[in-house]
């Protein structure tokens, strides 16, 4: 059945190549799931040598645990590490069809991003992004070709977590569309079209409970409590426990767009910018078993 409001599959074109702009653990965690599912030469780009070995390192290893498990063959392993490589160029991407971009949750970064790589590529390689909560139509208003961009939004731990939320804005034509749909079917994921719209729909209501709690642990709630006091509320993981694995400063910049949209509603913490401006990952956070992962 046709996800609502994807235009007719027909239009989807192939896509024969991806190019990740970013080699960070979002990144990272897509690129291994396009080169399993779409089995396409996935290539890694980002601003220096060793954040893009970090970043083919980490699929590399990951490819590694899951034949350790015996999730995939040793045909597939060497298969999948093979597709994955990086290069510090964009200009790996000439022949890309459909490229992605996971950098900094800054609009004007993202904006630099999409014009160095339209000048790479062909008219019709799509240009989609991983933002969390920034206009998509904004990402696209100077480009030469706007009708190439759309919202791939994933969800932190890529390879478990089902949904994606593919966004189209005002220019973004049926073909792109269409394309973005077909992918997310091969990658197995729950596509869902959203509004482009502040924080489109999960992290709307997501990271505003998650910011609430922090305001609460501004106000003098023990973190510890909250998490425990809202554990038995059915949620998979305890806002602190999310906030630390979406990462501090993800979570604070969403926060921010969403404060600048929302207003009241949604309140930026004083103490969770404090951890963030003191180095910190998370506060600390404890899993479903007890155990312990903020250093
Ligand atoms: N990477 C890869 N696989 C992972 C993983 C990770 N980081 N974490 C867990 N898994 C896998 C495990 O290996 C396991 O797979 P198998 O059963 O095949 O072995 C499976 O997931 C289940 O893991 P566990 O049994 O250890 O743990 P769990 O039952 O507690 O589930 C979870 C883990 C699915 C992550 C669950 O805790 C959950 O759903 N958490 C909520 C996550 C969430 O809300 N994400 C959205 C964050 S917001 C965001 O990402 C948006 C943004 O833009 C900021």
């Amino acid at each position: 059945k046709r996800p609502a409001g994807a235009p007719d599959p027909k239009l989807a074109r192939p896509v024969t190549k991806v190019g990740v702009v970013g080699a960070g653990l979002m990144a990272g965690q897509f690129a291994l799931l396009f080169a399993r599912q779409l089995k396409v030469p996935v290539v890694m780009t980002d601003i220096d040598a060793a954040r893009v070995d970090k970043g083919v390192g980490y699929v590399h290893g990951e490819v590694d645990k899951l034949l350790a498990k015996g999730r995939i063959s040793q045909d597939a392993a060497n298969r999948t590490k093979a597709l994955v490589t990086g290069s510090v160029s964009k200009q790996a991407f000439a022949d890309a069809d459909f490229v992605i971009e996971a950098v900094f949750e800054e609009l004007n970064v993202k904006k630099a991003v999409f014009a160095e790589v339209e000048a790479i590529v062909s008219p019709e390689c799509i240009l989609a992004t991983n933002t969390s909560s920034l206009s998509v139509t904004a990402m696209a208003e100077d480009l030469v070709h706007p009708e190439r961009v759309v919202g791939f939004h994933f969800f932190n731990p890529v390879a478990v977590m089902p949904l994606l939320e593919i966004v189209r804005a005002p220019n973004t034509d049926d073909a792109v569309l269409a394309t973005a749909f077909a992918t997310a079917k091969t990658l197995r994921k729950t596509a869902v079209l959203v509004k482009d719209a502040t924080a489109f729909v999960v992290n709307r209501v997501l990271l505003r409970l998650m910011a609430e709690v922090s305001r609460a642990f501004d106000e003098g709630t023990d973190a510890a409590v909250a998490d425990k006091a809202l554990r038995p509320m059915g949620l998979p993981m305890t806002p602190f426990t999310l906030l630390a694995m979406v990462g501090l400063p993800v979570a604070q910049h969403v926060t921010e767009s969403m404060h600048a949209t929302f207003g009241d509603r949604v309140a930026v913490s004083a103490n969770i910018q404090a951890l963030i401006d003191g180095g910190k990952k998370g506060l600390w956070a404890t899993a479903a078993d007890g155990s312990q992962f903020i250093p």
